[in-house]
C-alpha cells in the first residue's frame, strides 16, 4: 500500500485500531461515449471506466461501528454510524454511498458481523457526471465482498449498489454507472446491455485518439427532478405503445421508428413523442458506434456522437446551454474527432475524441471559445479505460 495514503487514513481516523489489518481499494470513476438516458428502457450503452476515480483504505475492526473519512469533504470529519442503524440520515452527507450499500446487503439477509473504518481520496470532480457518488459504492462493495466473503459477482454488487442508490439515497438511476465501474476493463469500452447486464468488451485503439474529458465547471442545477421527470416521461411512453400495441412493451428501445409514427396522437397529447424518439434512435447509435469501433471508423464514431447530442439536446432535452457551448465548441476545433455531452447532463462534463498529437493545440482552443460563449473556464482530463473497482495489492 502506498504508505503516504496509510498514514493520511490512520490520521485521519485518529484512533485506528488494527491498521495492521488495512486494505485499500481503487473504485474508477466512468464516461459514457454514447447511449445516454437509455439504460433505464433496457437499451444498449457504450461507457468505459476511468483510470481516476476513488481509492479507499479500509480497516476492519472488532466492534460494530462503522467510521468514514473523505479527503474530499474534510470539513465533515469522521462521520460514524452503526451497524444495527444504518438507516438514512441526511446528515451522512457522502458516507451515505458507503452506508447505503451496507444497510442494502444487511437487508437482503449478508452477513457483516463487524464494523470498519473507510477513508477516501478521489480526484474525479464529484457532481461533475463522471459517476462520483457510484464510485464511492463500488469502493464500498469491494470492502464488503473482501471483508466478509459474501461470494456475490460484480455484476451482482453493481445491482445491489443501484438499488441502494435507488432506494436508500433516493436517485432512480438506472444501472450504466455502477456495472460499468464494476465491470472496466484497461483499454476496452465496455458494450452494455442493459436489459441482460452482458458486457462485451470492444477495445478502443487509443494509439489513435485519446479520450478528453471536458468540465463546463458550471453546477448542475435541480439535476435529481428533472432526471427522474425524464424517467416518468419515457415510462409513459412505454405504457402508450403497449396500449398501442395490444402488448406489454417492457422495453421502450424495442419500439421501431414506424410504431413510434404510427402512435403520434397519443404521444404528442402525452407530451412524450420526443424523449421516446430519442430513446429509440439513441439505441440505434450505439449498435452503429460500437460497429464503427470495431472497424477503426472514428469518422463514423464522431459522426454519431454529434447525433447523440443533438438527440439529447433537441429530443430529449437535458443539455443546457453550457454543455451545448461546450460540445459546439469541440465540433469548431481541428483534431476533435467527436463530441458530446456524457451522462445525465444538465450541466457535468462532455466527453471528446482527440486525434493523436492535437490535445494540447485542442483543449486551448475548445476552453477559449467555451469562455467567450458563457464566460466560465471549463476543465479537461485526459483519461483512459481502466480496469473496473479492485483491490489494490499490498506490496
Ligand atoms: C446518470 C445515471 C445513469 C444513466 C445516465 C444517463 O449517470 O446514473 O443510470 O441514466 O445518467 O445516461
Amino acid at each position: 500500500m502506498d504508505e503516504m495514503i496509510r498514514i493520511a487514513a490512520i490520521s485521519a481516523m485518529g484512533d485506528t485500531d488494527h491498521a495492521d489489518r488495512a486494505f485499500e481499494v481503487m473504485s474508477p470513476g466512468r464516461v459514457n461515449l454514447i447511449g445516454d438516458h437509455i439504460d433505464y428502457s433496457g437499451g444498449l450503452v457504450l461507457p468505459m471506466a476511468l483510470d481516476r476515480g476513488t481509492r479507499a483504505v479500509v480497516v476492519p475492526r472488532t466492534d460494530r461501528t462503522l467510521r468514514g473519512f473523505s479527503a474530499n469533504f474534510p470539513s465533515l470529519g469522521v462521520v460514524a454510524a452503526d451497524l444495527d442503524r444504518t438507516e438514512y440520515d441526511p446528515s451522512h452527507g457522502w458516507f451515505s454511498y458507503v452506508l447505503g450499500v451496507v444497510h442494502t446487503a444487511l437487508e437482503r439477509g449478508h452477513d457483516i458481523p463487524h464494523g470498519f473504518d473507510i477513508y477516501l481520496d478521489g480526484n474525479i470532480p464529484k457532481g461533475g457526471g463522471l459517476s462520483s457518488s457510484a464510485s464511492v459504492e463500488m469502493a464500498a462493495a469491494m470492502a464488503l465482498e473482501h471483508m466478509f466473503d459474501l461470494g456475490l459477482t460484480a455484476t451482482q454488487w453493481a445491482v445491489l449498489a443501484k438499488d441502494a442508490e435507488n432506494k436508500y439515497v433516493g436517485v432512480a438511476c438506472g444501472i450504466m454507472d455502477q456495472l460499468s465501474i464494476a465491470r472496466g476493463r484497461a483499454g476496452h469500452a465496455i458494450l452494455m446491455d442493459c436489459e441482460s447486464l452482458d458486457c462485451d468488451f470492444v477495445p478502443m485503439p487509443v494509439q489513435d485518439f485519446s479520450v478528453l474529458v471536458a468540465s463546463t465547471n458550471y453546477p448542475r442545477q435541480l439535476a435529481d427532478s428533472a432526471y427522474n421527470d425524464r424517467r416518468l416521461a419515457v415510462e409513459t411512453a412505454r405504457r402508450i405503445m403497449g396500449e398501442h400495441r395490444g402488448e406489454t412493451v417492457t422495453h421502450l428501445v424495442d419500439v421501431t421508428l414506424e410504431e413510434l409514427a404510427a402512435a403520434a396522437g397519443p404521444l404528442d397529447e402525452a407530451g412524450v413523442a420526443s424523449f421516446a424518439r430519442h430513446t429509440v434512435t439513441e439505441q440505434a447509435r450505439v449498435e452503429a458506434a460500437a460497429e464503427a469501433l470495431r472497424a477503426r471508423d472514428l469518422a463514423r464514431f464522431g459522426r454519431l456522437m454529434r447525433e447523440s447530442h443533438d438527440s439529447l439536446r433537441d429530443d430529449f432535452q437535458v443539455t443546457g446551454r453550457h454543455l451545448d457551448a461546450l460540445a459546439a465548441a469541440a465540433w469548431a476545433t481541428p483534431g476533435v474527432i467527436g463530441a458530446r455531452m456524457t451522462g445525465a447532463g444538465f450541466g457535468g462534463c462532455s466527453v471528446n475524441l482527440i486525434a493523436k498529437g492535437a490535445e494540447d493545440a485542442a483543449t486551448t482552443e475548445i476552453a477559449a471559445r467555451y469562455e467567450d460563449a458563457v464566460g466560465i473556464r471549463p476543465e479537461f482530463f485526459l483519461v483512459n479505460p481502466a480496469d473496473g473497482a479492485h483491490l489494490i495489492p499490498d506490496h
